[in-house]
């Protein structure tokens, strides 16, 4: 107990933090006001209605215990009903298009974001973790902002008109509703804090488990074959019988507390009741006002009630609002939007040391001009930074010191930055097709390019062999990582897209690691030979770097050792 207790003041200790995800709620909200307002309009249209039916009922009851039936009181109440039916279902209708528009909007503006940070910050975020804030966060914040907020305003309105109404028939009584509104606002407000508590924890076992099945979804093959489907359904046990003790935990809370509540309301009730009878026992109200009395004394404790609800609704609103802003305040990269590529390009790097965690220092000192036409090798063993270099060198990382700049034809220069990459044309590293057809992959390179272009850098790579073959040549279909494919005719296509591209600099991370000895070396040969601009080679053969005129082999210990070949 005393541990939860800890959680949650540290949760909640840090207010500006609190206060800034509400900041940021209502910033988001800001854009819908005038839609917000509408809704609002109609609510309280609809409450009006309401309460229009229950001061008519009373005088209809006056009249029938007189000895006639008033024919017009009747006729308005029937125009109230009706009028509180059709608006209720308008608003229903509103209410579907403004969450609609308001969460999509919200998850492609969020998705926006996140694509646009800095790469390094978003890359320690795990996909299924920024998936799970995309979609249940944002549901949860969309649902609170369009319909939890309004509807606690509506029902403040509806407590503070049912007050002054019951206030105008009979002071006393209405104090007295009044009276027991604390007793439900104390209960709303201890059950709040436990109930956060548990709302973030199942956020997070929710996260870890999206995390764990995307994980093993897409490595389904290490799974089988390291016969792990045993331990991962264990996995999964646990993390279900921790939510389920969670939501277990978190609904008797609830079932408790709304227990508790009842009695309250309930005993004010029947006093109220009793309380009326009194008076029109002694003749001091008419039947009709007890009518009133009863139902405005219910009203008055359902909206204090409903109240007392939306306050962890609140609080689960202002958690998953900070599970957002947590990956929104990434920082966004710098990007200007150039467009003009020149047809060749030379990168000048000066005296650039880089760490990523500022401890170890990856690369020292690196200088190294890159004339355009040159082919420059990298070598180096595994985990020396050549992948790191290159990342520096598309600015997906920053130097900590020197710089990287880019130089054109006419002498302009460009410190690297996010629109820098529009000089590179790259292969990374690993398996990097999206499902799609093999077209669709490598019109990536170039949306609008031929289907000549299309096998004329299929040819360059490789691979106009294989893709012939199948049966469905360019439109064959890849599942999710390339499935369909061999490693090395996956290589091939990322070859081909790059190529396509068709920018300044190429750049091949290991792009040719699954290939044999022979198409590496005759892709690589084609490829020197026709490219005619500058080319990035990182290969783990040493024989390759034939078709190289620079090496750059880099150290263990951050050193680099350049050499001029030929
Ligand atoms: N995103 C990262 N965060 C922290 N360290 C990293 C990251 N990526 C790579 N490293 C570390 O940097 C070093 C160089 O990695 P890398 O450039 O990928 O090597 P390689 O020469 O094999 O391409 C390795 O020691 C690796 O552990
Ligand atoms: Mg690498």
């Amino acid at each position: 107990m005393k541990k939860y207790w800890e959680q949650i003041k540290e949760l909640y200790g840090k207010r500006d933090l609190a206060y800034a995800s509400l900041f940021w709620l209502f910033s988001q909200a800001g854009p819908y006001t005038k839609q917000l307002l509408v809704k609002l309009g109609i609510s309280t249209f609809t409450l009006a209605m309401g309460f229009a039916g229950t001061i008519v009922s009373k005088y209809i009851i006056d009249a029938t215990t007189s000895g006639s039936l008033n024919w017009t009181y009747v006729t308005y109440m029937i125009l109230a009903a009706v009028f509180t039916i059709l608006f209720s279902a308008v608003a229903d209708i509103f209410d579907s298009y403004i969450s609609e528009k308001f969460e999509f909007g919200m998850r492609c503006d969020m998705f926006n974001q996140i694509q646009t940070g800095v790469w390094n910050e978003l890359s320690k975020y795990h996909s299924g973790d920024i998936v799970t804030r995309l979609t249940t966060d944002i549901s949860t914040i969309s649902s609170g902002l369009i319909s939890i907020i309004p509807s606690a305003i509506i029902m403040g309105l509806r407590l503070l008109i049912s007050f002054c109404i019951l206030f105008y028939f009979d002071r006393w009584l209405a104090i007295f509703a009044l009276f027991v509104a604390p007793i439900g606002a104390i209960c709303a407000l201890l059950y709040r804090k436990k109930y956060s508590y548990y709302y973030n924890k199942l956020r997070d076992t929710e996260s870890s488990y999206r995390t764990f099945m995307q994980e093993s979804l897409s490595n389904i093959a290490v799974i089988k074959t390291f016969q792990l489907e045993a331990d991962n359904m264990n996995y999964m046990k646990n993390i279900r019988s921790e939510r389920m003790s969670l939501v277990m935990s978190s609904s008797r809370l609830s079932a408790l507390m709304s227990a508790f509540i009842s009695l309250v309301y309930r005993t004010a009730y029947v006093v109220a009741f009793c309380w009326s009878a009194y008076r029109i026992s002694t003749g001091q109200i008419t039947y009709g006002t007890m009518t009133v009395f009863l139902s405005l004394v219910s009203q008055v404790q359902g909206s204090i009630s409903s109240l007392g609800s939306t306050i962890p609704e609140l609080y689960r609103m202002l958690i998953s609002a900070r599970r957002i802003t947590d990956i929104v305040d990434i920082q966004n990269e710098d990007y200007k939007d150039i467009t003009s590529v020149p047809e060749q390009v030379s990168v000048e790097i000066k005296d650039m040391t880089f760490s990523y965690d500022r401890k170890k220092n990856i690369l020292e000192h690196l200088s190294l001009t890159v004339k355009p036409g040159d082919i420059v090798g990298i070598v180096g063993h595994s985990g020396a930074g050549k992948t790191t270099l290159i990342r520096l060198l598309l600015s997906l990382l920053k130097p900590d010191e020197g710089s990287v700049e880019y130089i054109d034809e006419n002498g302009n220069r460009e410190n690297a930055q996010p629109a820098s990459r529009r000089f590179i044309s790259y292969v990374p590293q690993g398996n990097t097709l999206l499902s799609g057809s093999i077209a669709q992959n490598l019109r990536m390179g170039k949306k609008n390019a031929s289907e000549e272009e299309l096998w004329e850098a299929l040819r360059m790579a490789d691979a106009d062999t294989f893709v012939m073959k199948t049966e469905d040549g360019l439109d064959t279909r890849l599942t999710e990582k390339a499935g369909g494919l061999s490693e090395g005719q996956a290589q091939r296509i990322a070859i081909a897209r790059a190529l396509i591209r068709n920018k300044p600099q190429l750049i091949l991370d290991e792009a040719t690691s699954a290939l044999d000895e022979d198409t590496e070396s005759r892709i690589l040969s084609r490829i020197t030979k026709s490219y005619g601009k500058t080319i990035f080679i990182i290969t783990h053969r040493r024989s390759m770097l034939r078709y190289c005129n620079r090496v750059i082999e880099l150290g263990d210990d951050a050193t680099a050792t350049i050499r001029d070949l030929k």
